[in-house]
């Protein structure tokens, strides 16, 4: 299984990262020495996927004690440095919880960070090998077929995480339970992490798929092609509703309209309980090329602006279930402000990031 980040030591220890952008055409990894280069390793999606943000948030952190002791900073610039990373990108939630996990022991040195941030890698993996299964149980009680069809919607897999995935590791679980049907890929515009690493990962674990048009998606959930949608999350607000790749919000309903679950797959780490509900989620917008350009080629005419929100909010009462290592919430029929309280991990509670680093979009969202 590719690993999406790792620490290797040595004289000088550094972060190792697969870069994401380069898949699935050439498997490059960088060796990142300083916060400049994680940040914009970060920013640039190099490494991307919430739990995957939250191994960088955690590590970086380390990784920011050892460039400061080379290039002798002081503890303020320390703490602006990680406070860098922390804010890389604002809606994944892990990112900031990842770096929270282990900042307050900074003053106990880099040995003692570097074992948390390390468990904090270690537990993700476990974490989501466990939602894994309590996903797979609940899909294969609920969904009468012996094959499970299966639509997801972009890259939730080893790549996104610490190891195994979340949505991708539900789908793992039912491949090799062999109750797993056809997938449907979301090919997932503007940027094709479920027709560019999705596609690898499912080719590489034998997994039968089909690439499709975001598009695409709908229509194939009304039509009956598919028994469960699987999806994963950036952040998850304390009453389940949910921010992911954007796109995420049709295919939930579309799913209610066919009748058919919307599953929602996270570690708890990805669980806000500090924010009530999903208006108050911050949405990431990025640059308009990444939408007016297609594989570095413009296909707009020159003067056309882009729009390029990179995740949406799902409401809850939209979502059958969000599903961590703790269990599963049953989001669409609990009225409840903290329902996912039950599911959260203690040390969920992590302060809202306020200084998101680029423009954020109204949430369209009205409130209930
Ligand atoms: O912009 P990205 O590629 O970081 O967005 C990733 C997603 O939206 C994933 O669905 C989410 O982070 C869950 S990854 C297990």
């Amino acid at each position: 299984m590719v690993r999406s980040i790792e620490w290797v030591d040595g004289p000088r220890p550094m972060i190792r990262l697969i870069d994401q952008t380069l898949l699935p055409g050439t498997e490059q990894y960088i060796d990142v020495s300083t916060v400049d280069v994680l940040v914009e390793s970060i920013q640039h999606l190099v490494i991307r996927g919430a739990p995957a943000l939250g191994a960088a948030g955690a590590l970086g952190v380390a990784l920011a004690m050892v460039q400061g002791s080379v290039d002798g900073w002081d503890a303020a610039r320390l703490e602006t440095e990680i406070d860098r990373i922390r804010d890389a990108r604002p809606t994944a939630v892990n990112l900031a919880w990842g770096v929270n996990q282990v900042r307050d022991s900074v003053p106990s040195g880099t040995p003692k960070v570097l074992k948390l941030a390390r468990q904090v890698v270690t537990d993700d993996e476990a974490a989501n090998r466990q939602l894994s299964k309590h996903g797979a149980d609940w899909i294969l009680a609920h969904v009468a077929k012996e094959k499970v069809r299966v639509l997801t919607h972009c890259n939730t897999g080893a790549l996104a995480t610490s190891a195994w995935g979340t949505a991708y590791g539900i789908i793992h679980e039912l491949h090799q339970r062999e109750r797993l049907g056809l997938v449907y890929a979301d090919e997932t515009r503007p940027l094709l992490q479920g027709a560019r690493l999705t596609s690898w990962e499912m080719l590489h674990d034998g997994i039968e798929h089909v690439v499709q048009a975001d598009s695409a998606a709908a229509s194939t959930i009304l039509r009956g092609l598919v028994d469960v949608a699987i999806i994963g999350a950036d952040r998850i607000a304390a009453n389940g509703d949910t921010a992911n790749k954007v796109g995420s919000v049709s295919l939930a309903l579309a799913c209610q309209r066919a009748g058919i679950p919307f599953v929602v797959a996270a570690p708890s780490s990805t669980i806000d309980l500090s924010l009530s509900r999903g208006e108050d989620i911050v949405i990431e917008e990025r640059h308009e090329d990444e939408v007016l350009c297609c594989a570095g080629v413009r296909m707009t005419p020159t003067g056309a602006r882009g729009f390029n929100p990179a995740f949406d909010v799902t409401p809850h009462d939209l979502i059958s279930i969000v599903v961590t290592e703790r269990g599963v919430a049953d989001t669409a029929t609990h009225a409840q402000s903290d329902l996912l309280a039950t599911i959260a991990g203690s040390e969920t509670r992590v302060p809202t990031v306020t200084a998101p680093p680029g423009p954020t979009e109204p949430n369209p969202f009205p409130r209930r």
